[in-house]
């Protein structure tokens, strides 16, 4: 009999994932008797895709939009960080059944920082994150967990900012996009978590000049790859690290459990994934 370890990317819909081409690079690289799949399991067959898991057919896979927060209530264990980041990412079974959730974008985001921006969190005094929504979560998390001392969190609307502030609790300084101005200059690290970069799109009244010299810019989205922000930031001589690098690190954990090997982000991978955007 032969055992293919397999495993898939469910979401609804998912044929514009790039976590096949990530995974499937991987397991070529290493030579893995495995495959990995993007499924598209409509919200109403969640349940039934989770019993095939459960079985034994995968090994375990990723989850996302809009599954992301369902799969919570399908879980048998949930990770505490990914609770606290109110979703789950990736799906562990385990030998008897059992089926372990997890949250991989926070691995991601400082593992991106981590490789690209070597030492970053060093002496960082201040984090500045722009944006509350679902992307906000998991990068709040990071930072917490990477012990920054300051972190505000700063939305157009400041009300959301400051409920996010109190639901994940931690250092946390809530306010409006307005408030840029009076903590950009002891921020060493800037963060952009919201949809403004795509589509032509870019922050209006954000001052980079504010920002310390050695300040580090970052953003997650990357389409395009170089954001205005980005952009802005490299002609102001300030150290930039791009959005590709969260969506190849936030793949590591999981394959690692699944397929038993640690697999790295290479400049190869990158270019592979970075001629599809
Ligand atoms: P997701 O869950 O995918 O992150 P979301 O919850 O809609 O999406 O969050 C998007 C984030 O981008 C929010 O912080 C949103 O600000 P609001 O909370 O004020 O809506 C922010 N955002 C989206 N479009 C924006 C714009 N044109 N200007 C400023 N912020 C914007």
């Amino acid at each position: 009999m032969i055992h293919v370890k397999k495993a898939f990317v469910i979401g609804h819909p998912i044929k514009h994932s790039r976590s096949p081409l990530i995974h499937g690079s991987w397991l070529a690289e290493h030579g893995i008797d495995g495959s990995y799949e993007a499924i598209d399991v409509a919200p109403d067959a969640l349940p039934a895709f989770i019993e095939r898991l459960r079985q034994g057919e995968f090994v375990g896979g990723n989850v996302t939009i809009p599954h992301k927060e369902a799969v919570f209530a399908l879980c048998d264990s949930v990770d505490p960080l990914a609770r606290t980041i109110g979703a789950a990412n990736t799906l562990v079974r385990q030998p008897d059944g059992r089926i372990h959730g997890f949250n991989t974008d926070y691995m991601g985001f400082l593992g991106n920082l981590d490789q690209n921006a070597p030492g970053w969190a060093a002496g960082l005094g201040r984090a500045v994150v722009l944006g509350a929504g679902g992307a906000a979560r998991a990068i709040l998390v990071a930072l917490r967990e990477q012990g920054v001392p300051e972190i505000v969190l700063l939305n157009r609307t400041p009300e959301k900012a400051a409920a996010l502030a109190r639901e994940i609790g931690g250092p946390f300084i809530a306010g409006s996009l307005a408030d840029y101005a009076s903590y950009a200059a002891g921020a060493g690290l800037l963060v952009n978590t919201t949809s403004i970069g795509m589509h032509d799109t870019r922050f209006e009244a954000l001052d980079l000049g504010l920002l310390p010299g050695t300040a580090l810019v970052t953003d997650i989205v990357y389409v395009p790859l170089t954001t205005p922000l980005l952009a802005d930031a490299r002609a102001l001589g300030l150290r930039t690290v791009d959005g590709l690098g969260m969506l190849l690190h936030q793949a590591v954990p999981g394959f690692a459990a699944w397929f038993g090997v640690r697999p790295e982000v290479t400049p190869a991978l990158r270019a592979k994934v970075e001629a599809t955007l």
